[in-house]
């Protein structure tokens, strides 16, 4: 056990979280790190709402403990899965992409959490301000929308300056990772790239393959991808995605049709919200749907020179596909390891 702020507020063993993956983050995932002893989270992405509550219920179905679902706002559905999070009661609210004052307040009622995604202490003051539990700070190291600063100076500058705790995002994958975080002020780390290289991940496995291959220097962050920066593995169709000046408007028509079902909205009504956030939103938003194209490849196809998936720097930190229960056992017992070395002691010390 290592107790923290968070394993508190959670009622957890671990404070480790899997990041809220979007199609990712599926209920074997999130049911696998709670039933593990940390603190799952559902990735809600764009899904339909009644496609998210449904998931909210299989993750019940596979596991008695807490987990979270994270909602990015800005997306399609966003707003609305948010609101299935607060009507299923959900332990913990993590939003991204927007604002969340609404969602702290309706959550608290029922004793729920809001936790903002955040990349910046400006972001993350806001958030605080907003009535979130506590925040998760993603470095510049971390997989998809990455801070301008690294883990290693975000976490001290906001754990020095807020009075909720900090989970820390980007560059942990590792026991030694994990106590870093907590020594730096995190209250409990969130990982991305080192949960999706499991058994348990959707990706196929010569993605996973691919990721075990790859130093913590291959991969790319570009806007390119969705309009903010967003960090890759560095492979040819990533390479391609960021060097396109023009994207191919046939190819975005075609995918917006299929984007529109597997959302469910209407392909009018996604067209019409997408055109009324404006010219720098729109090309965002086209670019996205091409990235989602890459990303469903990478659940379909072992060929990894086509499509691609985010990862973060710790990729370079993946040298194996275990299982979730096998990995949270190994970094578990990598953080007593680590303490041993630098303290010289094995107490369980109190974060
Ligand atoms: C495949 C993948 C999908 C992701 N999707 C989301 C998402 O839907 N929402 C979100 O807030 N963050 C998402 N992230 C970013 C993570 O929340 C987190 O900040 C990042 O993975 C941390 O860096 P790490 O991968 O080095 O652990 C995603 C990350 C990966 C690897």
């Amino acid at each position: 056990m290592i107790r923290t702020a968070i394993t508190e507020m959670f009622g957890v063993k671990y404070p480790i979280l899997n990041a809220g993956m979007g199609r990712v983050a599926l209920p074997n995932m999130v049911a696998a790190v709670t039933n593990a002893g940390g603190l799952g989270v559902l990735g809600a992405g764009s899904s339909p709402p009644e496609k998210t509550r449904e998931m909210i219920r299989e993750v019940r179905a596979l596991t008695d403990g807490p987990f979270g679902v994270n909602c990015p706002l800005a997306l399609p559905n966003g707003v609305e899965n948010a609101k299935v999070c607060l009507e299923e009661q959900v332990s913990l609210i993590n939003y991204s992409m927007g604002r969340g004052d609404w969602i702290c307040e309706a959550a608290a009622k029922y004793g729920g959490k809001a936790v903002a995604s955040v990349t910046t202490k400006k972001l993350a003051l806001s958030a605080q301000k907003h009535g979130c539990a506590a925040v998760i700070a993603a470095g510049n190291e971390a997989a998809g929308h990455a801070g301008p600063t690294t883990t290693f100076t975000l976490i001290p500058a906001l754990a020095e300056t807020l009075n909720i705790p900090v989970i820390a995002a980007g560059g942990v994958a590792t026991g030694a990772g994990l106590i870093s975080a907590l020594a730096l002020g995190a209250s409990a780390v969130s990982m991305g790239t080192r949960f999706w290289t499991t058994q348990e991940g959707p990706m196929m496995q010569g993605w996973k393959d691919k990721a075990v291959e790859l130093d913590i220097t291959e991969t790319v962050i570009s806007d390119k991808f969705d309009g903010i920066p967003c960090r890759q593995m560095d492979v040819p169709g990533a390479r391609k995605m960021m060097n396109a000046k023009v994207l191919n408007v046939f190819d975005v028509l075609g995918q917006s049709f299929k984007i529109s079902q597997e959302l469910n909205i209407p392909w009018w009504k996604l067209t019409l919200d997408t055109f009324k956030r404006g010219p720098a939103e729109i090309e965002g938003m086209m670019r996205m749907s091409q990235m989602l194209k890459a990303h469903t490849h990478t659940m379909t196809s072992n060929d990894t020179s086509k499509g691609f998936t985010a990862v973060g720097m710790s990729v370079g930190m993946v040298h194996d596909v275990p299982t979730i229960a096998e990995l949270m056992a190994r970094i578990v017992g990598e953080a007593e390891e680590t303490k041993r070395r630098i303290l010289g002691t094995s107490n369980s010390a109190a974060y």
